[in-house]
């Protein structure tokens, strides 16, 4: 069977920054870049890593696609299908769920209307239960980029937290993160 070429482009600035991490590393060792590229596969291209898009990354590495596949579908933070432009990481593990962590999940599936890893029919936020954050002591919790939303104990703090967010819609959205086309 002939190969298809991969259509998938970066932009000159995220080839910029992928060249840049893969010189950290030694020669034959460009793999160990992988995590960087990645994220920085996310924010190129829409805030998730489609299969095109991790064949991209293993060609660019000159590592094999099940490399990447391995790597992409281990961690939480990428995104395998579309996502909404807020990422509701919520942690569901042990200490979390001893302060209600179930719950939460609970009220946030009925508020938004939509199942676990699902995304709300305006596309402003994916549901994302993920493993500890790190934040035990101050659950339960949800991370969205890179910032942690603590005690969301009560449905007030839940409404609360979903207007501020529906209000920070100004802010770039996650699928357009990093890299502007230009
Ligand atoms: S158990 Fe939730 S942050 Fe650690």
């Amino acid at each position: 069977m002939a190969e298809t070429k991969n259509e998938v482009k970066f932009s000159d600035a995220a080839m910029a920054d992928i060249q840049r991490y893969i010189s950290h590393y030694p020669e034959g060792r460009q793999k160990s870049a992988i995590l960087p590229i990645l994220h920085i596969a996310q924010a190129e291209f829409g805030g998730w890593v489609s299969p095109e898009v991790m064949d991209k990354v293993a060609e660019i590495l000159d590592i094999e696609p099940i490399e990447v596949y391995e790597v992409a579908t281990f961690y939480t933070m990428f995104n395998l299908k579309p996502v909404g432009r807020h990422v509701l990481e919520v942690c569901r593990t042990g200490p979390c769920c001893l302060r209600g962590a179930d719950q939460l999940i609970e009220t946030l599936k009925h508020k938004l209307g939509v199942e676990e890893g699902g995304t709300s029919a305006d596309g402003l936020f994916t549901l994302k239960p993920v493993e500890c954050l790190a934040s035990c002591g101050t659950g339960p919790m949800l991370q969205v980029r890179e910032k942690f939303y603590e005690n969301l104990e009560t449905e007030e703090q839940v409404d609360a937290f979903l207007e501020m967010m529906r209000k920070s819609g100004v802010e770039t959205p996650y699928h357009q993160a990093a890299y502007q086309k230009s």
